[in-house]
């Protein structure tokens, strides 16, 4: 089916928009960073201004978004284009959207290498079923440390992780090459359904394991003098990554939504059920992980290294294992999806190939990057030093993509984003597309046309010049 009015593939229905759109922002950044992030920085406070921040960051730039990419109908960068030259601007706003695109790109190259690492998790637990059988704990008879060390052992072994991060490429640019609506909104029609379900079971059942009311304290308990500078500024970038603000992704889903569609509405429900998952993620891990006498802070490694460990003391581990590491499989498919898109179109668009050669040209510039960033994670680290960027001294390719992208092109894109949208963009254009009025409206404006800038402007300062806070 294709969306009203022009002859280009879109979703087929709000649903559907709305459920692809709920695809690219759950992912990774809630089920992955989500926690590490809340563990290593103190729980409530962290928690609390996160949710703060989506309310008052997220949703505004949520909804410039989709209405630049539904009024362009177009790839991102068009339909900047087409918003600016019909408002009487500069057509070089679309520079907002062409950064994005080139983000999008970069992040899809180490995002995939993470899927990668999932693809592992779900063969470590499959094997070890077939070995211990049903029932009882994961890894049964191992010792603590033998489990805790799968997670080392994978990422120094360069081979099998550029393997599995082109495996979980692969079958993303399947769903891509596929198009829109006969491939990216039948995978997340189908996946985001079961996700939800999933992780609605494993919460429940981690519920029963005793160490659920140490975890709602734990992240809910709101004590104000942990809310520091870096605090403050780790759930602000966490808000930006998890609501896939700032790389083109939302103006690029929202170029294939109906007219009859209500952006504002739609915004809401998308930041409500990322924010949702994002904090069942957290109900549902610490209680595993506090259960079983482990500790909150230990960061990325927390779902790779210490999650695994505390499978060990759960009736039907290895069976949960499997569960808990397809669901954030699915979670990082459709995420991954959304961020391989983004470049796809713009290279349909800007070369006039068809998808499925433009979704391969894309894949294999991804599959290269991401073979340098799968391969910075393990002891090959020193062969790809970037030490000449001071901020990024000593680190290798996986990190500097992150931080390049987090810290400085998605602030920056989502700071023009607001000033474009705010102060630049035709007012009844923008006033039509958003279709608020009243008390809503004024709020609406305010966010978009002070907050928002002023507020990221200030992330960025801080990711630059990570010392002048703290
Ligand atoms: N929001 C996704 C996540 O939380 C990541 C992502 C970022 C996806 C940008 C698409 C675009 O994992």
């Amino acid at each position: 089916m294709e969306s009203q009015g022009s002859g280009r593939d879109g979703w087929s229905s709000r649903s559907a928009f709305i459920l692809a759109a709920i695809g690219s922002a759950v992912g990774l950044g809630n089920l992955w960073r989500f926690p590490a992030e809340a563990g290593a920085n103190g729980g409530g406070a962290f928690v609390v201004f996160y949710i703060l921040c989506v309310v008052l960051i997220g949703l505004p730039v949520l909804l410039s978004e989709t209405l630049i990419g539904r009024h362009g109908q177009s790839s991102a960068p068009e339909s900047a284009r087409r918003l600016a030259r019909e408002s009487g601007a500069s057509r070089h706003w679309s520079i907002l959207a062409s950064l994005g695109v080139f983000s999008a790109f970069m992040i899809v190259s180490f995002y995939c290498v993470v899927g990668g690492w999932v693809l592992h998790y779900i063969w470590v637990f499959i094997s070890d079923l077939f070995q211990t059988g049903l029932t009882g704990g994961a890894f049964q008879g191992r010792d603590p440390a033998e489990i805790e060390a799968i997670w080392p052992s994978l990422a120094g072994n360069g081979a099998l992780t550029v393997g599995l991060d082109f495996a979980f490429l692969a079958i993303t640019l399947f769903f891509v090459a596929r198009g829109v609506s006969s491939g990216i909104e039948i995978m997340a029609v189908w996946l985001m359904p079961a996700f939800f379900i999933l992780l609605i079971a494993i919460t429940i059942y981690g519920s029963f394991g005793g160490a659920f009311s140490e975890t709602v304290d734990y992240l809910f308990t709101f004590e104000p003098e942990k809310l520091t500078g870096p605090v403050m500024l780790a759930a602000v970038g966490q808000a930006f990554f998890s609501l896939s603000l700032g790389v083109s992704g939302m103006i690029t889903y929202g170029g294939y939504v109906g007219r009859n569609v209500n952006l504002a509405g739609t915004s809401v429900i998308i930041a409500s059920a990322d924010t949702f998952v994002a904090l069942v993620a957290g109900l549902c891990i610490f209680p595993i992980v506090f259960a079983a006498g482990l500790g909150a802070n230990a960061g990325p490694a927390l779902m790779f290294q210490t999650l695994p460990h505390a499978f060990q003391s759960m009736p039907l581990g290895s069976v949960i294992g499997i569960l808990f590491f397809v669901m954030v499989g699915v979670a990082a498919l459709t995420s991954s999806v959304a961020l391989l898109e983004v470049p796809t179109s713009w290279l349909m668009e800007k070369t006039g190939l068809r998808r499925v050669p433009a979704a391969c040209t894309i894949a294999f510039g991804a599959m290269i990057l991401g073979a340098l960033s799968a391969l910075s994670t393990n002891q090959l680290a020193d062969f790809y030093p970037l030490n000449f960027i001071p901020l990024f001294e000593g680190q290798g390719v996986f990190d500097v993509l992150d931080g390049l992208t987090s810290k400085i092109f998605m602030p920056v894109a989502a700071i023009l984003t607001t000033i474009f949208v705010g102060w630049v963009a035709d007012r009844r254009l923008i006033d039509s597309e958003t279709g608020l009025s009243g008390g809503l409206q004024v709020i609406w404006r305010f966010l978009v046309c002070w907050l928002c800038p002023l507020a990221l402007l200030a992330i960025l300062a801080v990711g630059i010049f990570p010392d002048s806070i703290g």
